[in-house]
């Protein structure tokens, strides 16, 4: 996180603290993009402008998802689109395949001797699973801590910061709902579930049932951190996103003071809801 991550967050830092404004949500797209371009072992230094396209990027391949939800079948033209995007987003794959230290997932797909579709098939997820939902979680969080005016407790007592996370996370889930394939009849909560059909689970329903943010709030159980699914297909990024949501709220709290939104706007057209803009001060 330190390596991809630390200077970005030193020069937001120190941003705020000189009595500038930052775009959180524009910082949380790059930062997202350096995250996962260092798990895959691609380059993850150098400016932000490659990060930022990786990121949207993403976010075009999301919206081609977004547009087929009406339907099972898909369409070639759609499917083509697809492939271009994946295309780009997998350019540095063949040769970090070959070269990516064994620390970093394309390495390990080396040494497991996965094969190069595989390893871009993996990469490709990673970008889609991880980008936008961090940066979702990420600025909704600190959008939610201000709005809740919560920020002194949280600077007078910093043991507060992993409640703040997994609230932040529990009423943003950045994935509202999951699909799910029917394997076999089944009956749940009293009605009939068939082989084949599709179901779809409310997870935002599930998550938000406990209530609004609530800094004091402990854990609950009957929630089951369903933002972060269950089962077989559970976050495998869980806990790197839970760090990138805590850094980023020790970062615009790093100087002692807590921050202002000075304006927020909602990203439109995306599979993820998001702020496009969310710019904040010290207060
Ligand atoms: C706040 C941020 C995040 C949230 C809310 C989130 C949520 C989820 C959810 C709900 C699923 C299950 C989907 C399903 O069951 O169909 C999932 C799967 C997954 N997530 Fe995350 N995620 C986040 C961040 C990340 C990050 C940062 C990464 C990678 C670094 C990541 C990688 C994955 C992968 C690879 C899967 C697929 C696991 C599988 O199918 O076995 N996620 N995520």
């Amino acid at each position: 996180m330190e390596r991809s991550q630390g200077p970005s967050h030193a020069t937001l830092a120190g941003r705020l603290a000189a009595g500038g404004t930052a775009d959180v949500a524009g910082a949380a797209r790059v930062l997202a993009g350096r995250m996962v371009a260092d798990l895959l072992g691609l380059p993850a230094d150098g400016p932000d402008g490659a990060f930022r396209e990786l990121f949207a990027a993403g976010e075009r391949l999301a919206r081609l998802a977004l547009g087929t939800t009406a339907s099972t079948g898909l369409d070639p033209a759609v499917v083509a689109r697809a492939r271009s995007v994946v295309a780009d987003i997998t350019a540095g794959v063949p040769h970090a395949y070959r070269t990516a230290g064994p620390g970093t997932l394309l390495g390990r797909c080396r040494e497991l001797d996965l094969g190069l579709p595989l390893a871009r098939g993996l990469a490709t997820l990673l970008v889609i699973a991880g980008t936008e939902t961090g940066a979702s979680g990420t600025v909704r969080t600190v959008a939610l801590l201000h709005d809740t005016g919560r920020q002194r407790a949280l600077l007078d007592d910093p043991s507060l910061l992993e409640g703040a996370v997994r609230e932040g996370l529990r009423v943003a889930t950045p994935a509202p709902l999951i699909g799910r394939h029917v394997n076999r009849d089944a009956t749940v909560g009293g009605r009939r579930l068939r082989a084949g059909e599709r179901v779809l689970l409310l997870t935002y329903r599930a998550t938000n049932g406990a209530g609004p943010f609530d800094l004091d709030r402990e854990y609950v159980p009957e929630t089951r951190q369903l933002w972060f699914g269950g089962g077989r297909h559970l976050c495998l990024g869980a806990a790197v996103a839970r760090t990138q949501v805590a850094r980023m709220l020790a970062t615009l709290l790093s100087d002692g003071r807590p921050y202002r939104v000075v304006s927020r706007r909602a990203a439109r057209g995306v599979l993820v809801p998001a702020y496009a803009e969310l710019a904040v001060r010290l207060a």
